[in-house]
């Protein structure tokens, strides 16, 4: 499916002053950036800004700030820093987001400057998609940008409220984001095999129907397994259950069947009998988990299962984890399936959230094909929903 949308390749920006909305959402320690994904993920955009002359105005969000002023444990002031150093550019960055000072800062813009205001969210109304705070954002610009895929899903001021006031664009990753995350169950190349993993099948249920509808082999693994159990009548133990959605996910079953979709739940799985680092793992059968066992991974067994399942596709599609990946002794199963796609001349699009930190972790990164910016963004697209931010933009 092709890109609906206009983007900033459709403007005219030349010594323009273009508000651009940007996902530096970034996680922080210290002060100090620790992962600069998104940071870089920007920076198409903002170059090509910069080399039409644009006077480029950045905002973003960055956590979950009360709202109720600035909390400088939320400060946008280490992203922009981040950019600066992973571009060479010199950004400038203003402690105001909807105030004089903030609007002194964009005037004294010069085509080919960047700025980054503070975070959209120490103010309450940016949440709130109050109209107020969308006319004062729209007053710095002459052109409304959107990349912030990951925010693109909520309806919030600074993503969605520009676009009433000024032609409104996207920017190249959001472009490049929808087109992948769109085309890849529109049109995949098969055999299309799945994969979703995680702690919770409440939390997936869209995805996972809608991956019944569209893939050939829809791989099960995580916490979210044992609901499946339980549906299929097997005993879990200790493991994680969603006592409500067992019947929901016996219907999923029964869907899957009807519809010819392979279904594959792991066949044995590494359980401890707590839930800790320093837990000890032991392999044991699906269909004989010890009353006084907690499930944690999915089994050597399954790895190989699910490897092979991986190796026969031309596209895999992964969210979420197999397994309790943060402890060494459980991360087996989630570091088997990133190995069995790295290893694989697939097309592999990873889906925002936990597999990305995962991939990171074993360093297989540049072994995909696409890895969302998006969690919570991505998963709504892959529903089939329409996002906020993007419904704003211009058709193209
Ligand atoms: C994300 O990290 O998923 C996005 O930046 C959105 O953040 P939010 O869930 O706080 O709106």
């Amino acid at each position: 499916m092709a890109f609906t949308k206009k983007t900033v390749r459709d403007a005219d920006v030349d010594g323009k002053r273009v508000l651009m909305r940007v996902d530096f959402n970034v996680p922080l320690k210290d002060g100090v950036v620790t992962d600069d994904t998104r940071v870089r993920a920007a920076v198409p955009t903002i170059q090509y800004l910069k080399e039409h002359n644009a006077k480029i105005i950045l905002m973003s969000h960055l956590g979950r700030p009360k709202g109720d002023g600035p909390e400088p444990a939320f400060s946008l002031k280490p992203a922009a820093e981040k950019l600066a150093e992973v571009t060479g550019y010199d950004v400038k960055f203003v402690d105001d987001t909807y105030g004089e000072k903030a609007a002194e800062a964009v005037a004294a813009l010069e085509p080919g400057d960047i700025l980054v205001l503070e975070n959209v969210r120490f103010d309450k109304r940016e949440k709130k998609n109050d109209p107020e705070i969308a006319k004062t954002l729209a007053s710095y610009g002459d052109i409304f940008v959107l990349d912030a895929f990951g925010t693109a899903h909520r309806a919030q001021g600074s993503v969605v409220g520009p676009a009433a006031y000024l032609p409104a664009y996207a920017g190249f990753l959001l472009e490049k984001e929808v087109d992948t995350l769109t085309s890849i169950f529109a049109e995949p190349e098969r055999p299309f095999v799945a994969i979703v993993g995680g702690s919770k099948v409440s939390s997936k249920i869209g995805v996972l129907d809608h991956l019944i509808d569209s893939a050939d082999t829809l791989i099960i693994g995580g916490g979210m397994a044992y609901t499946f159990f339980l549906a299929q009548g097997r005993s879990v133990g200790l493991s994680l259950k969603e006592e409500d959605w067992v019947e929901r996910a016996g219907e999923m079953l029964k869907k899957a069947e009807e519809k010819g979709v392979k279904i594959l739940l792991p066949i044995d799985n590494r359980v401890a009998d707590h839930f800790g680092e320093d837990a000890v793992p032991e392999v044991v059968s699906s269909d004989a988990i010890p009353d006084d066992r907690e499930g944690m991974d999915i089994g050597p067994e399954t790895e190989k299962l699910y490897a092979d399942a991986v190796k026969a596709a031309k596209t895999v599609f992964w969210n979420g984890p197999m397994g309790v990946f943060e402890f060494d002794n459980f991360a087996h199963g989630t570091e088997a399936v990133a190995r069995a796609i790295a290893d694989s001349d697939c097309t592999s699009i990873i889906g925002g959230g936990d597999s990305v930190a995962a991939i990171n972790k074993f360093g297989l990164a540049d072994k995909m094909s696409w890895i969302s910016t998006g969690g919570g963004a991505s998963m709504e697209l892959v529903e089939g929903k329409a996002l906020p931010g993007v419904e704003a933009l211009l058709d193209a």
